[in-house]
């Protein structure tokens, strides 16, 4: 029998005093907040101090649950997570008035007023064909063919060729750079969402509001760290939540069309709500939870860096590391592109691509040039990068605990680069003890080698806890 062959070891998760059930700040593939308790469980029964380090702590849900009892080093290499895992750790609670006065401060001034004006033109054509509530395929296909060719960024650096485009937004665009060339430094430098993503990912609308915000929260940056994260982080997610995508990330726009040119039905009425998002409001949301949830603890840090360079450098007694890789071709930097520069505020250059007949064209996605390359997802460098995690983590000479999805959810079984077996036998050359953790139905129990590849890590989470280092 399949149970009587492994070496159980249940843990019930109402056994232990966990204060908080999880925060999901963002939408995000391979989010572990439903496995939080678990680990922490784990981590609790084996650290050597009260120092713990979640070391690719994406959207922040493992190192916020593990601040209920630890002090936490939250560690990635993307900048929005940094924002968002300070805001959870080490944040700062927001009142009822000083939301209002803030959003009061960003939106009543003459930049705001600007960019309403700057980006009028996109904004009533914007409107005016949402308006039709897209109810008929002519109503759709219009709407299609704006949110095609609307980007600003695009526009403005092809040289006014846009073959494409159909005239009524091409006129918008030529409008609209009117009134931008005019503007003066500091109004068109505020324009940064709206210039990149507006009317693509996020309407227009919706766009010159972020812009009015970010701008705000910017200047908060050098002057109050906490406040400034929570802020962004609140921006953040916002900004997940009303993302015109399929599934809420940001690899790709929405087609509105099929191959045959035929409106999606169903996209076009997503396309509709997801624009008609009231950012303010939805921001006020995020802003009250943020503060309802975050710790306010300086000793927390979170750190924008490679593990590899922490792990070199790093001089703190850590009592366990966490450690949840990707573990797939599928870079996390193309889901998450947006946050990254919403979050940096760096004016990046956009990538391109060779278009037959065309030439360079700026790629529908909007991705930046630099976005960050994983080792973790690169075939011939998957193996030395877990080599550099074990051999880094094991001088600690502490616990590493390592997550590991068979499969993953929310993605079309994407095969993972190394299996489990080339995991552990990778760990063993710096552990001596490396035991895999199934986790199932809220309990975590500990499998026996042979069992390692069986059906059943076909369905289950796995973890992979490595002990008593070999240095
Ligand atoms: C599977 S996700 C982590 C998910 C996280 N545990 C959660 O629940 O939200 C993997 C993360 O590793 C980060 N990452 C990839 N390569 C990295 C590197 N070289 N150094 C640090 N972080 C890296 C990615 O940015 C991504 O956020």
């Amino acid at each position: 029998m399949f149970q009587s062959e492994l070496d159980i070891y249940t843990h019930s998760v109402s056994d232990t005093n966990v204060e908080n059930n999880g925060f999901r700040p963002i939408q995000y593939l391979g989010s572990k907040l439903r496995l939080v308790k678990e680990i922490s469980e784990i981590v609790e029964s084996n650290k050597t101090s009260n120092l713990v380090c979640d070391l690719f702590s994406g959207s922040g849900v493992v190192s916020h649950f593990l601040a209920n009892k630890n002090a936490v080093i939250s560690l990635d290499i993307q900048y929005y997570s940094t924002v968002i895992s300070s805001a959870l750790i080490n944040g700062r609670k927001f009142s009822k008035e000083e939301i209002t006065s803030f959003i009061k401060e960003a939106t009543d001034n003459a930049i705001f007023s600007d960019l309403q004006f700057m980006y009028e033109p996109l904004t009533s054509l914007e409107e005016s064909l949402l308006k039709s509530k897209l109810a008929s395929d002519d109503d759709k296909l219009k709407f299609a063919s704006f949110v095609e060719n609307c980007s600003v960024y695009s526009y403005l650096k092809s040289n006014n060729l846009f073959p494409d485009t159909e005239n009524i937004v091409l006129t918008a665009l030529k409008k609209f750079e009117e009134r931008f060339k005019a503007a003066t430094e500091l109004s068109r430098k505020t324009s940064y969402c709206s210039l990149y993503y507006g009317g693509v990912y996020f309407s227009f609308r919706q766009s010159i509001m972020i812009d009015a915000l970010l701008f705000k929260i910017n200047e908060l940056k050098s002057i109050d760290k906490p406040k400034y994260s929570i802020l962004l982080a609140s921006l953040l997610s916002t900004l997940s939540e009303i993302v015109a995508t399929v599934g809420k990330q940001f690899a790709q726009p929405m087609k509105l069309t099929d191959k045959n040119n035929k409106p999606k039905k169903l996209l076009a009425s997503r396309s509709v709500r997801d624009r008609n998002y009231d950012v303010v409001t939805i921001f006020t949301k995020w802003l009250n939870e943020y503060s309802s949830n975050c710790f306010q603890q300086p000793t927390n840090k979170s750190i924008t860096s490679d593990y590899k360079y922490f792990l070199d450098n790093c001089k703190e007694n850590i009592g366990c590391f966490y450690a949840d890789p990707p573990y797939t071709i599928d870079h996390y930097s193309r889901f998450y592109h947006i946050l990254e520069s919403i979050a940096l505020y760096d004016y990046p250059e956009l990538a391109t691509m060779n278009k037959s007949n065309v030439g360079n064209v700026i790629m529908k996605g909007l991705y930046r040039v630099d976005r960050h390359q994983s080792l973790f997802c690169v075939p011939s460098q998957v193996k030395g990068a877990f080599t550099d995690l074990f051999e880094g983590a094991s001088k600690f000479n502490c616990p590493l605990l390592l997550s590991y999805s068979p499969f993953e959810e929310n993605t079309t079984h994407r095969p993972r680069l190394l299996s489990i077996d080339e995991i552990i036998s990778l760990a063993n050359k710096y552990y001596e003890s490396v035991e895999v953790i199934e986790i199932k139905q809220h309990q975590h129990r500990k499998l026996n080698q042979a069992k390692n590849n069986t059906e059943a890590l076909k369905h289950g989470e796995v973890m992979i806890l490595c002990k008593q280092t070999k240095n």
